[in-house]
């Protein structure tokens, strides 16, 4: 088996408060930690402005994982990460042209910070590694590699949503983000709906198009092109959920309740989560349905996220004011409605809180899977399980069929499934999730994981000219 070598910007290197909230480094931790090799990325410091740039990455060896680490200057993350990636490919490929912030500055960081990674990973790949990158962030390296003489297999993951090719080209260098694709082996996508979209776009722009099966061809060069949705470690995250029904943290939230039904909603503070529009049809619920007062408590965590983004930060203050509009609008002397939490809570009081759960709500504008909802649906109770409102727009609606699918844009349709989800009998409860259980325990993180390596580990003719 050859050694594996993973890139991604966020990396949840074993230091202390080193807990990251973030899909991508949930799913690959497990990965990494079953099969080992080498995890590289940026460390999460910033260097002063004026430090020399590395000629080497720090590494840290924790079990079979060596992380290799390179802290970023501040002018990289302001142009890099949280510009290009964060102002510029995140809010466009989540459908949010309103928001995007384009600069000839922050683009040339990120390509700046790819030939940085490209420099100091080349250093460390050995002939027979295979090398996979993972996200927006880091789209142009396997180009930056090749460049440099590097003739391994290479594949890349895209964890957020491919927009459509309309949306797309709103990115001036799209063609070049696309040529930087090329120069992999293997592309995986969440879904289907993505894969197509890929397709549109190159078949629009005259950039290439699909061979047969999952065989493209990409400006010129012969890539594998598969839909791959991301999981979790469900049956280990079943456990934990089980187990952490005795943890401090979870039985004082279930004593507060006093035997209120808990909705409960995990999110980064992201405007692509559809947390406003959730609070709204929380309230819609509570205008409508006047027998669910006091009756129930809606839990919002709520880590706060790219803080150093304006658009982040302007949402942070809007949906702190939402919130606490509407409880000042509705609660009573012994009761507030939603009780919104700004602090990342730990996987195992997660998993707790979920199982306590009657109702989870999942309801982003947009989203390339969505783990919580896997999450949610790992930690219920098989003999009396709560039920998932899911977002046709999360990625996760695609397999999860035995949720209740809203459109988060419609705030007063989402209040009325809130309440049906409420009022629903045990007997529809338990159908519904053991679909979607035994879909999410065949489909886990290990699944994700080798069947990605799989493909990328064969020795198709990828990367052969093609006419
Ligand atoms: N998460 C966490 N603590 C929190 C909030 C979130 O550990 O307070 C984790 C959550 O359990 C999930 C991940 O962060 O594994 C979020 O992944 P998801 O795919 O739902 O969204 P993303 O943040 O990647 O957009
Ligand atoms: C999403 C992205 C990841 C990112 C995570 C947390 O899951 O797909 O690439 O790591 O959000 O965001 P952050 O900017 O804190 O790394």
């Amino acid at each position: 088996m050859s050694r594996l070598v993973v890139v991604s910007n966020r990396v949840p290197a074993p230091k202390p408060g080193g807990a990251s909230a973030g899909g991508l480094a949930v799913a690959l931790s497990g990965a990494m930690e079953a099969r080992g090799g080498v995890w590289f990325g940026w460390s999460g410091d910033t260097a002063p402005h004026d430090a020399p740039e590395p000629e080497e990455a720090r590494l840290i060896v924790k079990d079979k994982v060596t992380y290799a680490l390179v802290d970023l200057t501040e002018r990289d993350l302001e142009d890099y990460y949280s510009g290009f990636s964060n102002r510029m490919l995140w809010p466009l490929f989540h459908y949010r042209m309103d928001l995007t912030g384009f600069t000839r500055v922050t683009l040339g960081g990120y390509y700046r910070v790819n030939k940085l990674f490209s420099k100091l990973l080349r250093k460390m790949v050995e002939p027979d590694d295979i090398v996979w990158v993972h996200d927006y962030h880091l789209v142009p390296l396997a180009a930056d590699l090749r460049a440099a003489g590097l003739k391994n297999r290479m594949g890349f993951y895209l964890h957020i949503p491919f927009p459509p090719p309309d949306i797309l080209t709103v990115l001036p260098n799209h063609a070049d983000i696309v040529r930087g694709l090329a120069a992999y082996d293997v592309i995986g996508f969440q879904t289907p709906y993505d894969v197509e979209n890929f397709e549109t776009y190159l078949r629009r722009e005259k950039l290439g198009r699909r061979l047969s099966g999952h065989r493209f061809v990409v400006h010129g060069r012969a890539v594998t092109v598969m839909a791959l949705p991301v999981g979790i470690e469900t049956e280990a995250f079943a456990k934990t959920a089980q187990a952490s029904e005795k943890n401090a943290l979870v039985r004082r939230a279930e004593e507060s309740l006093v035997g209120r039904s808990l909705i409960i909603g995990v999110d980064r503070l992201d405007y692509s989560k559809g947390i406003a529009e959730r609070i709204q049809a929380f309230e819609s619920f509570l205008t409508l349905d006047t027998e669910w007062r006091n009756r129930c408590t809606y839990l919002q965590i709520t880590p706060k996220s790219r803080s150093d983004v304006a658009e982040y930060a302007q949402m942070e203050r809007e949906v702190a004011e939402l919130a606490g509009r509407v409880n000042g609008a509705h609660a009573d002397l012994d009761w507030t409605p939603i009780r919104y939490v700004n602090r990342a809570i730990g996987r195992n009081a997660l998993a707790g809180l979920y199982r306590l759960a009657r109702v989870g709500l999942v309801t982003p504008l947009r989203d390339g899977m969505n783990l919580v909802a896997k999450e949610f649906v790992a930690s219920q109770k098989p003999k009396d399980p709560g039920v998932l409102l899911l977002s046709r727009f999360a990625g996760a609606a695609h397999e999860l069929d035995g949720a209740l699918i809203t459109n988060p844009y419609d705030i007063d349709g989402t209040a009325g499934a809130i309440a049906r989800a409420l009022e629903m009998p045990l007997d529809e409860r338990a159908d519904r999730w053991t679909r979607m259980y035994e879909r999410i325990r065949n489909h886990d993180v290990a699944w994700w994981c080798d069947s990605f390596l799989k493909a990328l580990e064969q020795p198709a003719n990828d990367g052969a000219e093609v006419r």
